[in-house]
């Protein structure tokens, strides 16, 4: 019989069992970030309330959230809501959720805006916004210049600008729905496009984890038969958006390096090619400026 009064630490102990069992890597923060959400608080506030009675709803809440990390939904996208660049995002299934990987090229962009902007002119692109969490990341700590934000998918826009609301920069972002550069004439130059695009050749989705090829969008994903499509969009076309001098970040695969600086050269306008490496010493920002 089940016992009457559920304490957080009953259900979590029972399924940081159960995770496990199914192989759920970080089975007890998984069920600790899921448990919090369900009690409408924090962990601090889970920790503080370990032992209190919790409501049927809140029990059954839980249960039905493990069930589905059983079967591999990110968590992420389960408490609908994850953390950039020390800032809360939400997430849903329009979107990638964000990666720390990312950070190497938001850290470099805000670190070279502060240093080159010459005045509140300086315009800055997010190329395949996704959840926001790039622009939203430069506007918060490289605030007063001029921010704008693609994306081809409406659900992803809608919750980027979501987000730009939830932390304070909404006024402050353009977003737009834009199949990469077609939403611009090139009398209209920006000092620094940034992107992330997907880079996964579509043979390579089908190997990866079932968190990642079942529940993230495959257009975050899928960069065509090469992985390429989407990088050589930006590779070839950025000098017609980018003033004198402005430059272009991009994020790669892990292998894609040498290609991509390969395509960089050929296109023969720009300079100053060099690459970014992630915590693991991964070359995984390109980094080129316009001649
Ligand atoms: C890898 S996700 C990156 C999302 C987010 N910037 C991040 O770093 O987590 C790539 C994004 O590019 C968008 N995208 C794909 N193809 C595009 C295109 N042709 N034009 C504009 N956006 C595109 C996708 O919808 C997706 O949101």
């Amino acid at each position: 019989m089940r016992k009457v009064n559920v304490t957080p630490k009953d259900l979590l102990t029972e399924s940081i069992l159960i995770l496990k069992k199914h192989k759920i890597k970080d089975a007890k923060l998984n069920a600790e970030l899921i448990m919090s959400h369900c009690m409408n608080g924090d962990r601090i506030y889970l920790y503080e309330n370990y032992n209190k009675c919790l409501t049927k709803i809140e029990q059954n809440l839980f249960r039905s959230l493990i069930r589905r990390r059983i079967k591999k939904e990110p968590v992420q996208y389960i408490i609908g809501k994850t953390e950039f660049m020390g800032i809360q995002f939400k997430v849903n299934k329009n979107v990638l959720i964000p990666r720390p990987d990312t950070e190497t090229l938001v850290e470099f962009a805000i670190k070279y805006s502060l240093e080159n902007k010459i005045d509140s002119k300086y315009r800055i692109l997010d190329y395949g916004t996704g959840s926001g969490n790039i622009i939203i990341s430069i506007a918060k700590y490289s605030p007063n210049l001029q921010y704008y934000a693609i994306d081809i998918s409406r659900g992803a826009l809608l919750l980027a600008k979501e987000n730009a609301k939830l932390n304070g920069v909404d006024k402050d972002i353009v977003f737009v729905q834009s199949n990469g550069f077609s939403s611009f004439n090139s009398n209209f130059r920006f000092d620094m496009i940034v992107s992330n695009p997907p880079y996964i050749p579509t043979s390579v989705i089908l190997k990866l984890p079932e968190e990642i090829k079942s529940f993230e969008p495959l257009i975050s994903l899928d960069g065509g038969e090469d992985g390429l499509k989407v990088i050589k969009d930006i590779v070839f076309n950025a000098y017609k958006h980018l003033n004198k001098n402005g430059v272009c970040l991009i994020e790669i695969g892990y292998d894609q390096s040498d290609i991509v600086e390969k395509m960089v050269r050929e296109v023969a306008k720009y300079k100053d090619i060099k690459f970014l490496k992630d915590l693991a010493g991964i070359k995984r920002v390109v980094f080129f400026k316009k001649k």
